[in-house]
């Protein structure tokens, strides 16, 4: 395993697993995803999802993890010799690369809104003009395109490099940053005259809007955003100490989280309702509201280059973390050079990332089942994959694995008392739940 990259402290582990889950999923479809689907009913169950299924689900894959130190598909077959527990593995790695493929093309936005923002073109204009920008960009021919492969090549050099450490080393300083910045864009935004409104709609429920298809929604949104049910933070537990409490580690990391999911939230709605706009917009949402936002602040542009800054890093701490487990499936089951196992994965990345990116403008008629590739591959991982591994995963370590190991994992305590009892019953009935009755 010498070619394993390993968390120098627990504080390194720890920043680098909230990299993986502090994304374009907090930032982007969070906003997007609560104001389509009813804001505070939405707020409501997402909550509710991330400690009754995330983080007894984070602790089991942490387990699986920590107790092997190898990726997903030699970790399954290590606890279950023989069994066929290792092609849920396989389900990780292709979920793993399909939402790689359709992340790299919301990170090509921001690559691109980040270019703009630096020339000054984001400022001055109204709502209407920004959205026709951002329309006349997402059906360009090849514009997209041309983001989403270079912002994959960087990907691939970052994780090729081996410069984990040292993007690590930047994130771990510039996280806190972007922190900081969401809290004083959230006290500008919750100053306007929408605020109210904005409030009521995420944090009081309705609770006609809340239905089996919000939940399903909801819950997809919970494990996305922690980076859930695909084997990543198994793949990080991997590189943990023996010494790191999981519960504690699990529950700090779905804290932050979710912190920055909610700031996200309050920066975005009141400058939505301020303005008079739709909630419901989207996936353009942020990049239609945003901009209104700089034009509203003292310093606009240099507060527009450095948010799109640090959410360009944001997201490709994400994106290493997704692709490390192909990378890690690669070279340990397949014997492939780190070089080779991160081609590939770029490779099949950058075809299904050009066909995910062209699904808004020349390929936007080419649906499946009523969706755009882009959706379907969102659709597919994030509400069918993610829950389905979740539940996987917490049947496999709540009743499957031996209780001995799982207890010299975890330790005792009332924590662990009751995150094991959500392990084995809460999580799997209850996304059995939102998952039958959300796609029915
Ligand atoms: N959680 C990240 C975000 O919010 C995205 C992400 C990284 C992810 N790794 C993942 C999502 C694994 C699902 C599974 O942006």
């Amino acid at each position: 395993m010498s070619n394993r990259a390993t968390f120098a402290t627990r504080m390194g582990a720890i920043a680098a697993t909230v990299g993986s889950a502090v994304g374009l999923g907090n930032i982007w479809r969070f906003p997007y995803e609560a104001g389509q689907n009813g804001g505070g009913a939405f707020m409501l169950i997402y909550l509710a999802c991330v400690v009754l299924m995330g983080i007894p689900v984070m602790v089991a894959e942490f387990v699986i993890g920590r107790s092997t130190h190898r990726n997903v598909c030699g970790a399954l077959r290590q606890l279950s010799p023989g069994g066929k527990a290792h092609w849920f593995g396989y389900i990780g790695i292709t979920a793993s690369l399909m939402i790689l493929s359709f992340y790299s093309v919301v990170c090509g936005w921001i690559v691109e809104y980040l270019v703009m923002a630096c020339g000054g073109r984001l400022h001055g204009l109204n709502p209407d003009e920004y959205g026709t920008m951002f329309a006349t960009f997402v059906t360009h021919p090849w514009r997209p395109v041309l983001w989403t492969v270079l912002f994959l090549l960087l990907n691939h050099l970052v994780l090729r490099r081996g410069l984990k450490r040292g993007i690590e080393r930047v994130s771990n300083l510039l996280m806190p940053l972007l922190f900081v910045i969401l809290v004083i864009f959230c006290i500008h935004s919750l100053l306007l005259p929408g605020a109210g409104e904005a409030v009521t709609f995420l944090m009081a429920p309705r609770l006609d809007d809340v239905t089996p298809a919000v939940a399903l929604k909801a819950m997809g949104q919970a494990f996305f955003s922690l980076s859930l049910g695909l084997s990543c933070l198994l793949t990080y537990a991997s590189y943990f100490k023996n010494s790191d409490s999981l519960t504690r580690n699990a529950t700090v990391i779905a804290l932050l989280d979710t912190l920055v999911a909610v700031l996200a939230g309050l920066m975005i709605f009141p400058a939505v309702f301020s303005h008079g706009m739709e909630p419901q917009a989207g996936p353009k949402l942020i990049f239609e509201v945003l901009p209104l936002i700089f034009n509203q602040m003292h310093l606009g542009v240099m507060w527009a280059v450095l948010l799109f800054l640090l959410l360009f890093l944001a997201s490709i701490t994400s994106t290493i973390s997704m692709s490390e487990i192909s990378i890690a499936f690669l070279t340990e089951e397949h014997n492939l050079s780190r070089e080779a196992a991160t081609a590939v994965n770029t490779g099949i990345a950058v075809v299904f990332g050009t066909l995910c990116a062209l699904s808004f403008g020349p390929l936007s008629d080419l649906t499946i089942c009523g969706k755009t590739l882009f959706d379907l591959f969102d659709f597919v991982s994030s509400n069918v994959l993610l829950p389905l591994g979740g539940i996987f995963f917490a049947v496999f370590v709540g009743w499957y694995l031996d209780r001995r190991l799982v207890r010299a994992q975890l330790g005792r305590g009332p924590v662990v008392t009751i995150v094991v009892f959500c392990m084995r019953y809460v999580a799997p009935l209850a996304i059995a739940a939102v998952f039958i009755y959300g796609l029915l």
